[in-house]
């Protein structure tokens, strides 16, 4: 089967075959095709779009390309019987996996859990994990094994062998302008989480300035396509669309992201965080089928509130190798000793604190990686600490930013120079959570 016939088909808007998806998706995975032709049909795609089909056949086919995880010998023993994640398009103080990964485990759920690192201005759990002193996150297969027998989670990194066909894919769609796709998009986060060989998925789709969807609607589609593709492939799957146009939280960072979220499983975490992590997973025990509609909320909170999550959280860090008593004492986490208040303009209600602001100096800061191979600094960030509705004094102060280095904190201060609006009267409440995506609505 010839490329540049593929190539054509797909250029002429012409359905492709699955044994035409699985020769594009050999040729990238062997590099029997070079970048001007797998760039050629990223084109194509991009502009004739792909059905529902073909873009499932896709996901499938980049699957293939490595290896897919199989808990079938244990799954079993957890609750529901089969494995369930949380993927969340990435925002800005979304540290919700490091809270609800261990609620679902707490309340018998088997959560082999997945991550990639941070790249641009939305954070990744790797880089918030990296902040704990001795933390693995690259097991071996049979190290992920015995942690998930003792514990029921692991939060590792995607390994090598992981969808390598995404690999190429995703670095040629960030050259050539095709990332915007949809049917590529999904297949390229599904490849990674149905290879987890999960049952069950919950979806935090992101909307706002901090997200990867600034629209709704542009939201809602990229849902209704991952839902789509995730449950055609098996995987029993429902997403929500949440705001994402100011930090979730209090902290955006690494190192304080992990404090936030220990301070969340001791009961002690905002209220925006902490609903939002107690939804997600109870959403996932749902999908498992570990808990039923009713009572699953109840199953988190109780986890939540008696300490089983916080227990689970540490057992998980002792599995992976990671100090425990970072639990009870943070500073045993890297932290940088400089801060600079950022104080409000005048007196009235923080009406807006913008996410994408906050994320892009975040990551000037040294808190996130603007290219691939970009160093991290898990001990830099900013917290905010007058969030969106609250009322402050002139020169109260709304945002602080830790830092180690002058330079990195001026270009930083520059980029917020914008990020917090103050009105005269309380903005309206908005919800955090806008829609839910549910398996019959298709793209
Ligand atoms: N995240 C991914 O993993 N792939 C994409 O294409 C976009 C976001």
């Amino acid at each position: 089967m010839r490329a540049l016939d593929i190539i054509r088909a797909k250029r002429d808007g012409r359905v492709l075959t699955r044994g035409e998806i699985d020769a594009f998706v050999a040729g990238v995975t062997d590099g029997s095709w070079p970048d001007y032709q797998v760039s050629a049909l990223l084109m194509a795609i991009l502009l004739r779009g792909m059905t529902l089909d073909e873009a499932t056949h896709l996901t499938h086919s980049m699957i293939g390309s490595g290896v897919r995880l199989d808990w079938s010998d244990i799954q079993g023993s957890f609750a529901g019987g089969v494995a369930v994640d949380k993927h969340s398009t990435g925002g800005v103080g979304d540290k919700t996996s490091l809270i609800l990964a261990p609620l679902a485990a707490a309340c018998g759920a088997l959560v082999p859990m997945m991550s990639g690192r941070g790249l641009g201005h939305t954070g990744g759990t790797l880089d918030k994990l990296a902040a704990i002193p001795g933390f693995r996150t690259d097991l071996s297969l049979a190290e992920m094994r015995t942690a998930l027998v003792a514990t029921g989670c692991v939060l590792i990194r995607q390994t090598a062998d992981v969808a390598p066909a995404d690999r190429r894919l995703y670095a040629l769609r960030d050259a050539t302008a095709t990332v915007e796709s949809l049917p590529l998009i999904s297949s390229s986060i599904l490849s990674k989480k149905v290879t987890e060989g999960i049952g069950a998925l919950v979806m935090d789709v992101k909307v706002g300035s901090g997200g990867f969807m600034a629209r709704v609607d542009d939201a809602r589609e990229l849902a209704r396509w991952l839902v789509g593709i995730a449950t055609r492939s098996g995987v029993r799957t429902e997403a929500f669309l949440t705001r994402m146009d100011t930090p979730l939280g209090r902290t955006v960072g690494n190192a304080n992201e992990v404090h936030e979220a220990i301070a969340t499983l001791k009961g002690q975490g905002p209220a925006d965080l902490e609903s939002l992590s107690v939804h997600l997973a109870a959403r996932m025990l749902v999908m498992a089928g570990a808990a039923g509609e009713h009572d699953a909320e109840e199953q988190i909170r109780n986890a939540l509130t008696s300490g089983r999550g916080l227990q689970k959280f540490a057992d998980i860090l002792s599995a992976q190798g990671g100090d425990p008593r970072v639990i009870d004492d943070p500073s045993l986490m890297p932290m940088a000793d400089h801060e600079r208040m950022i104080p409000a303009p005048r007196s009235g209600f923080v009406s807006k604190l913008d996410a994408g602001a906050v994320g892009h100096a975040a990551v000037v800061l040294g808190a996130g990686r603007d290219h691939v191979d970009g160093i991290i600094d898990p001990g830099v960030g900013i917290d905010v600490l007058a969030p969106e509705g609250t009322e402050v004094r002139e020169g109260d102060a709304v945002l602080r930013v830790i830092y180690r280095d002058a330079a990195r904190r001026d270009a930083a201060l520059a980029r917020l120079t914008t990020a917090v609006d103050i009105s005269d009267a309380a903005p309206a409440p908005r919800p955090l959570i806008l829609e839910t995506i549910r398996a019959q609505e298709q793209p």
